[in-house]
């Protein structure tokens, strides 16, 4: 093989994986395909064009013709800073090597596939990648004169930034008066959760008070709540220092990981934060995730964003926003919050439920173009059927996101599987079969 070749091969990824990040590390990736005659030198002479310009082909694979047997069909890739070299290359196997090249084409990725984690331990990359320091207030947030609080936060800055997966989350030894502050907010919204929150969350939160230490005068531990989740339907949290984008925090829960924020708002104003903290996780994601359905319908959510393009990432973030942050459901007659957003709010807890907000029917395809404010009460809410049903609609638009390949997360490895090739699809037959057979097992013994 020719000095200028470098093979990008499978064996130091996992799943064909390499693949996808060797071209997203890149700034983009340019691709042609062209045949051959069955020549001796026809390769090379071909070959010595790219090197003569001087372009690193980044891949390289041949294979037989279909339609002509003495024919070979070369696809290779080069990086985009070798535009110009390679028109210049393509001229040549049009003008040079005349009678020999068949066919040729030329194909600009414009969507090659977006660097997304295949192994639950790449979620580590993401705690540098926050898109606002925990530490580093806005003017306007209640604790930005505050030293002592600004201290505070970056001692939880701190601990989500060394955060390794695979540790315990370090415990917090929370003062008196954030303990006060969780309090006030655990005591109000305590009283509106039989009436308002759905049957899922009332059916968990007493659990959460049982082995997880959600109590008034005490902020539940993040640590214990994760191994809790892990218990019930196999999530769990991590601590993060602020806000991630919406790609990498969609990505983690792919692995059915809740990237979650430990601090607590400021205590001048119990009722008010102007972003995520301990009390909006615990009292809104928190018991949800607990729930199977649930669980699973957050998963689709996340495992749909890997590789998506980023026009698909903001439209999930939206869906998101409209389910899991501030989605309404159906229950029996009535109508109940499910939203972490809605749950952890008491004033918005109370108005979603009025009149005076506009109600549609949760469908993706219209919830993931929806425009909604951020620091208002939402105007617009959707309802879901159900987890299930919530959980279907979300895998059919998952299904026109515009990516080449399947993906699968595997349980047993934590690792995503991307179904691209027959070795994948078979392992995934074997698995299908085992489980049919234990279903069909199942039913002839309750016969
Ligand atoms: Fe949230």
């Amino acid at each position: 093989m020719d000095a200028a070749f470098r093979k990008v091969n499978g064996d130091t990824g996992t799943q064909g994986s390499m693949y996808l990040e060797e071209q997203t590390n890149k700034s983009g990736v340019l691709s042609c395909m062209f045949s051959l005659k069955e020549e001796v030198g026809a390769l090379a002479k071909a070959l010595r064009l790219f090197e003569e310009k001087g372009i690193t082909l980044t891949h390289i694979e041949s294979r037989p013709s279909r339609l002509n047997k003495d024919v070979y069909e070369f696809f290779i890739s080069v990086d985009t800073t070798s535009a110009k070299a390679l028109d210049d290359v393509i001229d040549g196997l049009r003008t040079q090597i005349t009678g020999h090249v068949h066919e040729l084409s030329r194909n600009k990725q414009k969507d090659t596939v977006p660097w997304f984690p295949k192994d639950i331990q790449d979620l580590d990359r993401f705690a540098n990648q926050i898109l606002s320091y925990g530490a580093e207030l806005d003017a306007d947030h209640p604790g930005f004169t505050d030293p002592v609080y600004r201290a505070r936060r970056k001692e939880f800055a701190d601990i989500a930034y060394s955060y390794k997966h695979g540790q315990p989350i370090p415990k917090v030894e929370y003062t008196e008066e954030e303990k006060k502050t969780w309090g006030t907010v655990f005591m109000e919204l305590k009283t509106l959760y039989p009436s308002h929150a759905c049957r899922e969350h009332n059916r968990i939160f007493p659990l959460l008070e049982k082995y997880c230490g959600y109590r008034e005068d005490n902020v539940p531990q993040l640590e214990d709540i994760s191994r809790f989740l892990q218990s019930c339907t196999g999530f769990r949290l991590r601590p993060v220092a602020g806000l991630l984008s919406s790609r990498d925090f969609l990505a983690g829960l792919a692995f059915r990981v809740f990237h979650s924020t430990q601090y607590i708002r400021h205590s001048s104003k119990p009722m008010y934060t102007p972003e995520p903290d301990i009390c909006h996780e615990l009292l809104g994601h928190v018991p949800l995730f607990a729930d199977p359905s649930f669980a699973q319908f957050s998963q689709e959510i996340g495992l749909a964003s890997l590789g998506a393009p980023d026009e698909y990432i903001e439209k999930l973030a939206t869906v998101y926003w409209f389910t899991v942050e501030f989605g309404l459901c159906k229950q029996g007659s009535e109508i109940k919050a499910y939203g972490a957003g809605l749950l952890s709010s008491f004033g918005e807890l109370q108005y979603c439920l009025t009149d005076k907000p506009k109600l549609c029917p949760f469908e993706p395809e219209k919830t993931c173009i929806q425009t909604y404010p951020i620091t208002q009460f939402q105007p617009v809410y959707f309802i879901a059927e159900s987890f299930e049903d919530a959980k279907e609609k979300v895998r059919k638009f998952a299904a026109i996101i515009p990516r080449p390949f399947s993906v699968r997360y595997n349980p047993y490895t934590q690792s995503i599987e991307v179904l691209d090739n027959l070795q994948q699809l078979q392992n995934l037959a074997d698995s299908i079969n085992g489980e049919m057979a234990i279903l069909c097992s199942a039913l002839r013994k309750m016969e």
